[in-house]
């Protein structure tokens, strides 16, 4: 362990969070290398965690965008109440994971703050051939989410790319490797395409500098992803 804390401080060097807090400001999305956020150790933990939480299927999301995905809770963030993680001893470990000092400074130098970020929502997302999460605004669940971060967790599938859709700009397709970290402004427009083959798996997680109740209005009952 203490290696693998040795060559990620190493990894993330002043310059290489430079280098990435300027292409999430350029393009809204950056993908950070696999070993850089999260050791192989780190992400074998979190898998061996997650298998502890029950399963649900979602099939609509916030703003009644069409879903079919499977969901894992470890932090919830219901509209007008305070995030909260799921009991049980598996959630609470996985947020110490994330919210480990050395992961928390690198993750705020890349998001380009001065104070620190919380998490205000954190939950698993498997997706068998099949499966998408149609084109949505992740702002649209929680308007003080800023960036959502999302870690890699599986190695061979096919399709699920990861789409951004800039105002303004072509969209931009993102095929990240198994542990690589994608961190996307929460503020465009994105989709995951059809898994065509394999499964897809990641963590995601939702920061925000405001730690206070979810200020989201709800028009409607929704199950939300
Ligand atoms: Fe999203």
């Amino acid at each position: 362990m203490a290696r693998a804390m040795n060559d990620k401080s190493r990894l993330l060097s002043e310059e290489a969070l430079t280098k990435y807090r300027i292409e999430l400001l350029v393009k809204g999305t950056v993908v950070i290398g696999p070993q850089m956020l999260f050791t192989q150790d780190e992400l074998a933990k979190i898998d061996q965690l997650q298998t502890e939480i029950p399963e649900e299927e979602v099939r609509e999301g916030d703003a009644g965008d069409s879903h079919n995905v499977f969901v894992k809770r470890v932090r919830v963030d219901p509209p007008g109440r305070a995030p909260s993680n799921v009991s049980g001893a598996a959630p609470g470990q996985i947020m110490e994971l994330l919210e480990r000092k050395d992961r928390s400074f690198a993750l705020r130098k890349i998001l380009g703050a001065t104070s620190d970020y919380v998490i205000r929502r954190c939950q698993t997302h498997r997706m068998p051939p099949g499966s998408f999460v149609g084109i949505h605004l992740d702002a649209a669940s929680d308007p003080d989410f800023e960036y959502a971060v999302i870690v890699q967790l599986a190695r061979d599938f096919e399709g699920g790319e990861f789409v951004v859709y800039p105002s303004g700009y072509e969209h931009q397709v993102f095929r990240p490797p198994f542990g690589a970290v994608l961190v996307t402004t929460c503020k465009l427009r994105h989709e995951v395409k059809p898994v065509l083959s394999g499964e897809r798996r990641s963590l995601v997680y939702f920061c925000s500098k405001r730690s206070g109740a979810n200020r989201r209005i709800i028009e409607n009952s929704t199950a939300g992803v």
